[in-house]
């Protein structure tokens, strides 16, 4: 196994506030950072020697920023295959270009799971609106999603009926569409895998977590779940991420729906917004996991040292030019503010996070809303 020591050059194919933190963890460790990113002034510029400014299909870009760097590594999955191709090339690319365009596309990555025997709720993989109207008359109530491109409940139409179901095909785009099942959900965790070239893997405790309108709202761990389900959920996330060969990080977000199924919903190749109390709450962060794993370092301990919470903070709260009250959120002992340096606030936009620990996973979530709450400039 190539291991790339401290001194040595990472690249991060994008930018967002994931590759950000990434890079500073990387930079901690000793390494130099290179990013490429559509958007010149994305959020992992601050931390990176060289961003390269290119859309994630151009491989030639690609093959430049991989030309200078020992490993090159993502923060988003939606990568072009030549460009992803084009890194292999020239650099190890980790996770390989497979796996990443395996996960890519939800219909690839759903499929894989299936014919892989991982647990997944029902679903259809369709491509005009009569074969999506089937579906969900087979299906009942459904969710249809894009297979490309879809985060944080974009792309997706929530539907009852067959002629809902065709509406929503053709407000999709129509083509390739994803019906899956709407599924009476008890709760979400996911669980994170760092695992390296050798096979030498680390799996971290579930993250439990709340979504409001398909986009996460806050994550606790540890989740207080009984331990057999823990057991499950880490075991199945750890054979995911095994025959998928991820030599990196792999997030498995998982459903426990209200008659007691584990279900796999999705899966991310990259550090996840659901441990990002990773950086309060292990003695390792994921993102210090990730280039431990990319480089075929030794992995980080993951047991859970102290309960720890985030909460997301979107682009909302600095609408209309609005200022929201940081000092004040910070008079609460234990919070920490990660604001990821992006310049205009859309709402619904991720621009930064609030983390905390405290004695139990509770009052660590506690503190990260009253802290928002504080926050918030009304
Ligand atoms: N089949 C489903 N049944 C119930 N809720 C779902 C289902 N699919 C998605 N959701 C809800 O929508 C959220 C976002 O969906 P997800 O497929 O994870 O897309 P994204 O890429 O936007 O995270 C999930 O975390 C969950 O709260
Ligand atoms: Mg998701």
């Amino acid at each position: 196994m190539s291991v790339i020591v401290p001194g040595g050059t990472i690249g991060i194919l994008g930018g967002g506030q994931l590759g950000r933190m990434t890079g500073m963890a990387a930079r901690s460790l000793g390494y130099d950072v290179q990013v490429l990113d559509p958007d010149p002034d994305c959020p992992a510029r601050a931390v990176a020697s060289r961003t390269i400014t290119a859309r994630f299909d151009d491989a030639d870009a690609a093959a430049d920023l991989a030309r200078d760097c020992d490993v090159v590594t993502l923060e988003i999955e939606q990568i072009g295959r030549p460009a992803l191709e084009a890194v292999s090339g020239m650099a190890p690319l980790r996770p390989r270009a497979e796996a990443i365009f395996t996960v890519q596309d939800r219909i690839r990555q759903r499929s894989w799971l299936d014919t892989h025997g991982f647990p997944v709720g029902g679903y259809r993989a369709v491509m005009t609106a009569d074969e999506c109207a089937d579906a969900v008359s087979v299906l009942g109530p459904s969710i249809c999603k894009s297979p490309m491109g879809g985060y944080d409940g974009r792309g997706q139409r929530r539907v009852r009926t067959p002629d809902e179901a065709r509406e929503a095909h053709e407000s999709l785009g129509g083509g390739r569409v994803i019906v899956e099942q709407f599924l009476d959900l008890d709760l979400e965790l996911s669980v994170l895998v760092a695992r390296r070239e050798d096979g030498a893997f680390a799996v971290y405790p579930p993250s439990v977590n709340h979504h409001v309108h398909g986009v996460l709202d806050w994550a606790i761990c540890p989740g207080g779940l009984a331990a057999p389900l823990v057991q499950h959920a880490q075991q199945v996330a750890h054979a995911i991420a095994d025959t998928m060969g991820i030599v990196g990080l792999l997030a498995v977000e998982l459903f426990l729906t209200k008659d007691g199924r584990l279900l796999v919903n999705e899966l991310a190749p990259r550090p996840h917004n659901t441990y990002h109390h990773s950086e309060r709450g292990h003695s390792t962060s994921q993102f210090e996991q990730l280039v431990r794993a990319v480089c075929g370092l030794p992995l980080g301990e993951v047991a859970s040292v102290v309960p720890a919470a985030i909460a997301n903070l979107l682009g909302d709260l600095w609408v209309e030019g609005a200022r929201p009250h940081f000092a004040e959120a910070l008079t609460i002992p234990d919070v920490r503010l990660h604001l990821y340096g992006k310049a205009s606030a859309r709402p619904g936009r991720k621009m930064g996070h609030l983390s905390a620990i405290a004695p139990s996973a509770q009052e660590a979530l506690d503190k990260v809303l009253e802290a928002r709450r504080l926050l918030s400039p009304d």
